[in-house]
């Protein structure tokens, strides 16, 4: 998608497995590795949330494989695992609304998957394994920015899912010396994001109202903030993570872009970008959020070398110029 390297390695002699790759995050994850000539890149996806368009692309490239499968099924991992080098384990179910209402199953793919994905991956002996935290777990906690090591209670059970992870990855570090790296992202957005059904986030959901030209909902007030990530700056920070040589514990990084946005800032940046000019509609504030949201990333820098590159508005501008492209097909 951009002219970016974040990596000097030759990509050729190694294998790569992006599980739930067939989704908003991982389906970028997948298209940088075949860009830069990754040996393999093998995606295990059960299409629950994500999409065979998502992927299509890739498909006819050899270096190209996908095993459709469920985390859920230890197996299943095992056999994903097999002959891979580097692991982007990004396969959850996202959404705060989904896992209140659904929490079995979110704990069931959030946390029992994960734990599958993390022994199999300790037992295939992989050089690396990332995986996709979230910025959820800061909870209720009221610091800004937010700092890796202070978290407060949370507030979903997705949040809850995701916290455990992290538990987990400690505890596998400390146990067995497996060390994994958790990405704890904020609010990621770009091309390939689902702007469809009821669990949607706000970003493709406001772009397309706006270029509908219909007004949108705002929950609250529109004075709750959060840290917007563009998706290529998770994509760079899935690599450097993936290849750092240095990792000897268990690490947990925030990545996010490092400024603040409001959600009525956002909508008047997307009807700018749309051309229209329409009031949003507001309604009562969803339970589970949190007010406000702002990472301090100077971890992930010290870390993983991560240095996001595109601001929340240009990455806008290109989410905006997708979703327009890709309606229009
Ligand atoms: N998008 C964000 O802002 C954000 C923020 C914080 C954390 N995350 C985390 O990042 C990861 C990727 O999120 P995303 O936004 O790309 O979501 P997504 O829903 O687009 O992608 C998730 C992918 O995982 C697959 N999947 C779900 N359950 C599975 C299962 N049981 N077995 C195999 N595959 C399964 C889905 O089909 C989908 O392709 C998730 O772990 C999510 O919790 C995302």
């Amino acid at each position: 998608m951009y002219e970016t390297l974040y990596h000097t390695e030759d990509l050729s002699q190694y294998s790569f497995l992006v599980t739930g790759g067939a989704g908003f995050i991982g389906s970028n994850i997948v298209e940088y590795l075949l860009k830069y000539g990754a040996g393999k890149v093998r995606v295990l996806d059960n299409f629950s949330t994500g999409s065979h368009a998502n992927i299509e692309e890739f498909k006819a490239n050899p270096a190209f494989e996908l095993l459709e499968g469920d985390i859920r099924d230890l197996e299943t991992c095992r056999k994903a695992l097999n002959g891979i080098d580097y692991v982007s384990h990004q396969a959850a179910l996202g959404s705060v609304p989904r896992s209140i209402n659904d929490p079995i199953t979110s704990n069931d793919v959030n946390v029992s998957g994960f734990l599958n994905m993390l022994v199999a991956a300790r037992d295939a002996g992989v050089k690396q394994m990332v995986y996709a935290a979230s910025s959820s777990t800061y909870g209720d906690h009221p610091g800004l920015p937010k700092v890796e090591d202070k978290i407060g209670k949370p507030l979903s059970p997705y949040a809850i899912t995701k916290y455990v992870n992290e538990l987990y990855g400690d505890v596998f570090s400390k146990t067995y010396d497996f060390h994994t790296i958790g990405l704890r992202y904020f609010n990621v957005f770009g091309p390939k994001q689902n702007p469809k059904g009821p669990y949607a986030a706000v970003i493709p959901l406001f772009i397309e109202s706006a270029l509908k030209g219909e007004s949108p909902f705002i929950n609250g007030d529109g004075e709750t903030s959060r840290d917007f990530t563009f998706v290529e700056n998770a994509v760079q920070a899935n690599i450097k993570a993936m290849l750092a040589t240095d990792i000897t514990q268990h690490e947990v990084v925030n990545i996010a872009f490092g400024e603040r946005t409001t959600l009525n800032q956002l909508w008047n940046k997307i009807s700018e970008i749309a051309g229209v000019s329409i009031s949003p509609q507001y309604r009562e504030e969803r339970k589970g959020d949190v007010k406000h949201s702002l990472a301090d990333i100077s971890k992930a820098s010290r870390i993983i070398n991560y240095s996001p590159l595109l601001s929340v508005l240009e990455g806008l501008v290109i989410a905006a110029n997708w979703y327009r492209n890709s309606a229009s097909k």
